[in-house]
């Protein structure tokens, strides 16, 4: 594909990065298996969205060309068909993520593409396989990716990479979350034979940052678990629409934050039970909304920190309320040797996408147009569905 010539809005952005004559960036660490040795095994070369220096993703990435690299004998050669944008990627170039990669570095950590070639000691992939990144690594916006085998995880060929491509990393840490805080109760909506009153059975949980996409699984998974949900969204242009979405998803309430704005927030529960459980995606009043709604002896986790502002507590949350907070980190999870147990647990995740039981919302954006797809993810143009770069 002829970057250069066929997308002038993208060509701004294009550098070729020589490697036999002209200057390379200082630090080359990225290319050094891209110097063929005689007779090796190379991989076509990669159009790639790259960062030198850490800033903000909008000004300091630009889309490369860069030349093909060795496959080594465990190495498998993958063509990315897509890989999302999360506000973890952003964080990354923007320096401020505890993962940092050696720069100069392509973008990205999540991704799905199909087998283009294998190294030579390689026997269970073979060209044409469709492959997950598991677990998330660095580089997957770009045409090629060249990595150990032990990175990549085969999949049914019927999933929509869409899917494929982001199911690693929000889903997982949605399924996660239900399971390893507070041991919830399954239950069931009934109406009662008396009054005719609902009955609603079970646990409940309450999250800030619902519409994210970890939020939109949290609502489906615990839904199958018979697990109600109460969802906080911000006040925005869109949000009765989100809401309905959201309501069609499972959700059972959905409040904006504003509407919450009320002393006691439980008499909004009507017969919802009062969570044990609370998911804390955004910080700031938005985490005090969830700390408000959670019972005596709750547990709130926090997983993110949407509104770049710190999570405040009253003395008598603690004291009175007996409340514990924590927090969840999905990279530490799966570093602590779960590769295995992780790879299950999207087997069943992709199993529950293919029968229509997992879905979210995202926008596939075409790779020439990737620096659109940065701005709309850094909210630039509003609230804005996932990112999804489709090569
Ligand atoms: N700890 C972990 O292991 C882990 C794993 C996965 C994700 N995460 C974190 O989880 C969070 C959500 O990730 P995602 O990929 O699911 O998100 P996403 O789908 O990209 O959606 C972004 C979410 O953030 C909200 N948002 C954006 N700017 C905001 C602001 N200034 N104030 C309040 N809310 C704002 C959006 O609300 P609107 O819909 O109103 O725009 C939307 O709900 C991120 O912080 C991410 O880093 C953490």
């Amino acid at each position: 594909m002829d970057l250069l010539s066929s997308t002038p809005l993208a060509c701004a952005r294009f550098v070729t990065l020589k490697t036999t004559h002209g200057a390379l960036p200082k630090s080359t660490h990225f290319l050094r298996s891209r110097f063929p040795t005689f007779s090796a095994l190379m991989s076509p070369p990669s159009t790639a969205v790259l960062y030198e220096n850490h800033g903000p993703p909008d000004t300091v990435t630009k889309l490369v060309e860069l030349p093909p690299v060795e496959i080594k004998a465990n190495d498998v050669c993958v063509k990315m068909l897509a890989s999302p944008i999360h506000p973890s990627d952003l964080n990354i170039i923007e320096g401020v993520y505890p993962v940092r990669p050696p720069l100069p570095a392509v973008g990205g950590r999540e991704g799905v593409g199909e087998v283009h070639c294998v190294g030579s000691a390689i026997q269970g992939f073979s060209p044409g396989d469709l492959v997950m990144m598991s677990p998330p690594s660095d580089g997957t916006w770009q045409t090629h990716v060249v990595k150990d085998q032990s990175f990549w995880h085969k999949i049914d060929k019927d999933t929509p990479v869409e899917y494929a491509a982001t199911v690693s990393i929000n889903p997982l840490t949605a399924l996660r979350m239900l399971e390893d805080f507070v041991d919830l109760k399954s239950g069931d909506t009934m109406s009662s034979d008396i009054k005719h009153v609902l009955v609603i059975t079970g646990d409940a949980i309450v999250q800030n940052g619902a519409t994210s996409m970890v939020g939109q699984c949290v609502i489906q998974l615990a839904k199958l678990r018979g697990i109600h949900t109460i969802n906080i969204i911000r006040d925005r242009t869109g949000s009765d629409k989100a809401k309905e979405k959201l309501k069609n998803l499972g959700a059972d309430e959905v409040y904006t934050e504003s509407q919450i704005d009320v002393k006691n927030v439980k008499s909004l529960l009507a017969n919802v039970p009062e969570p044990a459980l609370g998911f804390n995606c955004v910080g700031g009043k938005a985490a005090t909304l969830v700390l408000k709604f959670l019972r005596q002896g709750g547990t709130m986790v926090t997983y993110g920190g949407m509104a770049k502002k710190p999570v405040t507590v009253s003395t008598s949350a603690f004291i009175f309320k007996d409340l514990s907070l924590t927090g969840f980190y999905l990279q530490k999870w799966i570093s602590s040797d779960k590769t295995q147990e992780c790879r299950e647990m999207l087997d069943y995740l992709l199993g529950l996408i293919r029968e229509g039981k997992l879905k979210y919302d995202m926008e596939l954006v075409p790779f020439s147009e990737s620096h659109m797809a940065l701005d709309k993810s850094l909210g630039k143009l509003g609230s804005q569905p996932k990112q999804v770069i489709k090569f």
